[in-house]
């Protein structure tokens, strides 16, 4: 067993860290206050590699292993999770999906684009009454022979608006139950697809989050993925591996504001000396410190299951489950350590706090997750 980072991930590491620093930090606040879309960077991302990292190069991917994006993840995130979740839905949910159960056909037409960042994708699944209960799908796409016709409203999506690639779960055979649902390449200019209005959220709002709406759009039969009915399963394994891309957003959140607390406790000056003088703040900061580790450890454990083949759907819950809940406690600590400042929004950290309680709801609520990890404990 080997804990120590290849000369490859402190390349990417230093990478991820100079792009976020230079290029995202600038405008986060703007972007964030008025809700936009870092449509700038999120081009500058797939110049630089991040929008399709673990996409064998023969598709226009960088070829790198599910570590090297997760320590991507943490860095960039660590600034503007705006930016980190487009990258995590086009890497995790959109490009692994049609790589790893896609035809020939669909990687040269679909993810060679999305994998350059030239385009990007989204994962259309949760709708008003199919959210943790995902086999519920009302989005009909009926059978009609050489082609399928998509009616229903899907909500939540992540890249709604920006994205130029839809993978839609819909249910063809409603007697199959989830064993009768399809997962089809979707282009969004396609006919009958209307975007939603941007939704007004209270973190990471600079991602686009839209409801798409599908009134009798024709989607061709050679755009499904897989077999028939092979919609929910898929969707389940590539969810089992967003959950590493959003376990390692929510710690890149968590590490953002630590690092935000620990150069602020160094400068601050009360009773006489720098708040890190003072045990109440050193006991905050062990605790945060120590937190970072275990959830650093989970995700790149649940990365190195993806990658030597494993199965990951267990690490990867437990990652995200953890992650996500010590980035609730995190930047609730990174704001009580720069009081009065840490409520305003030029220190950073109130946005951290905000935008990290997505990560305990999308992708799988932590119940979620809980579900997951337990059936696979006492199974
Ligand atoms: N890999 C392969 N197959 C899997 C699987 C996995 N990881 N997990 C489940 N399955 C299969 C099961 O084997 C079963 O198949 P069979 O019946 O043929 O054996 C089938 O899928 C149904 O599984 P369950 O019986 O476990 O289904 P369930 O109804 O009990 O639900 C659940 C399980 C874990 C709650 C699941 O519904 C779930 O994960 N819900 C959350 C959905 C979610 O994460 N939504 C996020 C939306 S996307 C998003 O947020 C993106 C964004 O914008 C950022």
């Amino acid at each position: 067993m080997n804990f120590q980072l290849t000369e490859e991930h402190l390349m990417i590491q230093k990478m991820a860290r100079d792009f976020a620093q230079q290029e995202l930090l600038p405008g986060v606040i703007e972007r964030d206050e008025h809700q936009k879309f870092p449509a700038e960077q999120v081009k500058k991302m797939g110049e630089l590699g991040f929008l399709g990292m673990m996409v064998d190069p023969k598709y226009g991917g960088g070829g790198m292993d599910t570590i090297s994006y997760v320590i991507a993840m943490e860095e960039i995130s660590k600034v503007d999770a705006s930016a980190s979740v487009v990258m995590s839905v086009n890497n995790s949910l959109y490009n692994w999906g049609v790589e790893h159960y896609g035809t020939e056909e669909q990687k040269q037409k679909y993810l060679v684009p999305t994998a350059t960042g030239e385009k990007i994708g989204a994962f259309l699944l949760s709708e008003p009454e199919a959210g943790s209960d995902a086999t519920s799908q009302r989005t009909i796409a009926e059978d009609k022979g050489d082609h399928y016709l998509v009616n229903g409203i899907k909500n939540w999506i992540t890249n709604g608006n920006s994205a130029s690639y839809y993978i839609v779960i819909a249910q063809t055979d409603v007697e199959k139950g989830h064993r009768g649902i399809n997962a089809l390449i979707v282009e969004k200019d396609s006919v009958g697809i209307t975007v939603g209005a941007k939704e007004n959220k209270m973190g990471i709002r600079g991602s686009d989050t839209h409801s798409i709406m599908f009134n009798d759009v024709k989607v061709p039969k050679e755009n499904r993925i897989g077999e028939d009915g092979f919609g929910f399963k898929f969707a389940m394994k590539i969810l089992a591996g967003g959950r590493i891309g959003i376990a390692s957003q929510a710690l890149g959140i968590a590490s953002g504001a630590y690092e935000l607390a620990l150069a602020y406790s160094k400068q601050r000056k009360a009773f006489g000396k720098e708040i890190m003088h003072h045990q109440a703040i050193q006991f905050k900061l062990a605790d945060m410190a120590t937190q970072l580790e275990a959830a650093r450890l989970l995700c790149y454990k649940s990365a190195f299951d993806k990658d030597n083949d494993l199965d990951y759907a267990l690490s990867s819950s437990m990652a995200k489950l953890y992650a996500s809940d010590i980035a609730q406690t995190i930047t609730n600590e990174a704001v009580q350590i720069h009081g009065g400042y840490g409520y305003v929004k030029d220190f950073h950290v109130e946005r951290l706090m905000r935008d990290a309680k997505i990560t305990q709801i999308y992708e799988g609520t932590s119940e979620v997750q809980r579900i997951v990890i337990s059936r696979s404990i006492l199974s």
